[in-house]
């Protein structure tokens, strides 16, 4: 490649995330007449759920199918065991997304179809005549999702969220949880219960820049792993490679929580999950395509319990 060509791809890769917040920017007066049609004052009156109704309008109706058509091509394969090192391999090289799955951050749904995808990928791959039975059945095959519990505490996704589980006929399998991950064993704030211990898999998608205390969350969700239990992550995370990318990602995340419902961009996601218990291994790199002016750069694979 040329380097006029790169010089002018590392500009554009630079413009990139202002691009994204203008987008935002210009969802809010949308929201605002909408709420103001739909006659949710309370909403337009409280600013925290001012933002959630706006971070839904841009996420689930704009930002968020442009990321998952991009990102689809690294994280449908990482959630069938596909990925290796940051990249996508051809064989399976782990295991794929089984069991009892938590997915952190549901957001709008724009994820749901790929469990019904994966068990169907799965049920070919194992036996042509199993193609044809359905996730969660107990004549299943070789591990075959049995629960998905889609934790969503921002309540404006919700009705897409059910949209997409009926959309991919997953009604039986997936379960909505209406609250934040710091909440998922409080019986009082939701009707249902997942037990420490309990769960095959965690699939955490571009969310845990959004949760409060990371720390403390994320070692607490890593109880919920059983062992052996997997947490596959495809989430972005602080700068590290020089020092004006640190200073520039500094520089964004002035502005980038609050065009982007409070998501951050400088988290050390990475390091939060490799220090949250003891792991007997970790997959986990940046995807290989991303390039050194990636202001939000990723981290893309398994740990394993
Ligand atoms: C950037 S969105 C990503 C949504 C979805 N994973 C996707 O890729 O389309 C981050 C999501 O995390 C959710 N979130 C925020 N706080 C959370 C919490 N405490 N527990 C679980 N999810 C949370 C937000 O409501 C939002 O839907």
């Amino acid at each position: 490649m040329s380097l006029v060509r790169r010089t002018f791809d590392a500009f554009l890769g630079f413009l990139f995330p202002w691009n994204f917040l203008l987008v935002s920017a210009l969802c809010l007066p949308k929201t605002i007449l909408r709420l103001l049609r739909e006659r949710k004052f309370a909403e337009l009156l409280s600013p925290s759920r001012l933002q959630e109704a706006w971070f839904s309008d841009f996420w689930g109706g704009i930002a968020g199918p442009n990321i998952r058509r991009d990102a689809a091509v690294r994280v449908i394969p990482l959630l069938q065991g596909r990925a290796t090192k940051g990249a996508v391999v051809d064989e399976q090289v782990a295991p794929a997304l089984a069991g009892t799955v938590v997915e952190v951050g549901a957001g709008s749904g724009l994820w749901v179809d790929m469990y019904k995808d994966i068990a169907e990928v799965r049920a070919e791959e194992s036996d042509g005549a199993a193609r044809r039975r359905k996730v969660g059945s107990s004549a299943a095959v070789d591990g075959p999702i049995t629960r998905v519990y889609g934790i969503e505490p921002n309540v404006n996704q919700h009705p897409a969220l059910r949209q997409a589980i009926a959309n991919a006929g997953l009604e039986d399998v997936y379960r909505i949880v209406p609250v934040g991950i710091e909440d998922l064993d409080d019986a009082t704030r939701w009707d249902g219960l997942v037990e420490k211990g309990s769960v095959d898999c965690i699939v955490s998608i571009l969310c845990l820049c959004s949760i409060p205390d990371p720390e403390k969350n994320i070692r607490e969700l890593y109880q919920y792993l059983k062992k052996g239990g997997r947490w596959y992550i495809y989430e972005h995370v602080r700068c590290e490679n020089t020092w004006y990318m640190k200073a520039y990602q500094r520089f964004l995340n002035v502005f980038w929580p609050h065009f982007i419902g409070g998501c951050l961009l400088c988290r050390q996601t990475e390091k939060t999950l490799r220090e949250a218990g003891p792991w007997e291994k970790i997959d986990v790199a940046q995807p290989v395509a991303e390039p050194w002016y990636q202001a939000v750069p990723h981290r893309l694979g398994v740990f394993t319990k």
